[in-house]
């Protein structure tokens, strides 16, 4: 495509101001790459609160108004209700807009494909941001592994626990969504949270080659559901093979500042093991990444292992990358549909009663 960055701060709108919204502010505060000019959004409470951070921005309740007022927009953060990605983010994309979307990318591929269209068809950039990727612990393992730290990888797993109490408040017009996402079989653990979880699998060993998957439902009452307990396994063109259990502990308290996950990344190699402790929640108090190699123990305790300093990260690099256009964009829209591939692989395998499903193939 055409692109060619920018000599000025990137103007920029925030549509949908919600509750992500707190964290994705972070890469624009303070950041001489951006300037907000607009925020948009229904609801008129929600455009009151945020108007505080931006005195200067104009205020709409949609984003056509936006358009219409002949305001000059470079590009939006699309922090939207992940059922309205596919129409909303095409929508974005058609005002001339590059657009910095919150996951999930949508529900289907060819929602994903109409997406993919549209970025074409004007010319703009479609990024699906991934702020775990910018997670520094993460970032850490990641290079750790690859500099053969722990030797040649035998294979890893993930842990994901949804507890049931503290952290922040959650609108409930938020679990409403959530919930209605649910009804349409993309779950809040396995697809919402956990297109998370895939996309550290991609980004950590490559493509995968087959997912194996026994996704099962906890009811809370008629219309509440959780798609927990899961169990999701794959393999990687390059042999390694990946773990990733979800457990539900619905009267467990987990100290957060934001949701009350409580996650790890253990990777093993023919030497040793490299483990993230923790990620959005505050659970285990060692220090967030530990190595283990020939018989010791190190572990790493000056990181920035503040979840929401991933949000700031991922943005910073986003505003950056529009600025200079320099290196490669984490995460492209073309990769995000490889996590969504990847994600219907394993629906389309606990379907089938766990049967291997090539996300490839997947239709
Ligand atoms: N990266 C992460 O770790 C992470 C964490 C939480 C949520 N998210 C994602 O962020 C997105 C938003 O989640 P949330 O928790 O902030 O939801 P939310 O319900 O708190 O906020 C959504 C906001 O969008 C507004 N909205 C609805 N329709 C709109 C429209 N047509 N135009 C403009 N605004 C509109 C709502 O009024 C609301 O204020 C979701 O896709 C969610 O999956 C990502």
């Amino acid at each position: 495509m055409s692109f060619v960055p920018y000599e000025r701060p990137v103007r920029t709108a925030f549509i949908g101001l919600g509750r992500i919204y707190d964290l994705n502010v972070r890469a624009y505060l303070g950041n001489p790459d951006a300037e907000v000019v607009a925020l948009v959004d229904p609801s008129a409470e929600r455009r009151a609160q945020r108007h505080a951070d931006w005195p200067g921005a104009a205020l709409f309740a949609s984003a056509a108004e936006l358009a219409a007022s002949g305001i000059e927009v470079d590009a939006v953060e699309s922090l939207l209700p992940a059922a309205l990605h596919a129409d909303g983010v095409v929508e974005l994309l058609e005002h001339g807009w590059h657009v910095n979307a919150q996951k999930p990318m949508c529900n289907d591929l060819a929602s994903a494909r109409r997406m993919l269209k549209a970025a074409r068809a004007s010319d703009r950039i479609l990024r699906v941001m991934e702020n775990y990727l910018f997670y520094e612990p993460l970032r850490r393992l990641r290079s750790l592994v690859q500099a053969g730290g722990i030797g040649e990888v035998s294979g890893y797993h993930m842990k994901m626990v949804a507890t049931g109490l503290g952290g922040w408040d959650v609108p409930f017009s938020s679990f409403e969504w959530q919930m209605e996402q649910m009804r349409r079989g993309r779950g809040i653990l396995v697809f919402d949270d956990g297109w998370h979880k895939l996309s550290t699998a991609l980004w950590l060993f490559g493509p995968v080659r087959e997912v194996r998957a026994w996704i099962g439902n906890t009811s809370f009452g008629p219309g509440i559901d959780i798609d927990a307990p899961a169990t999701l396994t794959w393999e990687h063109h390059n042999g390694v093979r990946g773990v990733w259990d979800i457990t539900l502990a619905t009267d467990m308290y987990m100290r957060s500042d934001y949701y009350t996950n409580d996650e790890r990344w253990e990777v093993t190699g023919r030497t040793g093991y490299a483990r993230v402790n923790r990620c959005t929640g505050r659970g285990i108090q060692q220090p967030s990444l530990e190595v283990y190699a020939d018989g010791e123990l190190r572990g790493y305790h000056a990181l920035d292992d503040d979840w929401g300093s991933s949000f700031r990260d991922s943005g910073r690099h986003w505003l950056r990358w529009l600025r200079t256009g320099e290196g490669q964009l984490l995460w492209s829209a073309a990769e995000a549909v490889e996590v969504l591939r990847f994600a219907l692989a394993a629906y389309e395998s606990s379907a089938a009663g766990g049967a291997g499903v090539d996300p490839a193939a997947v239709s």
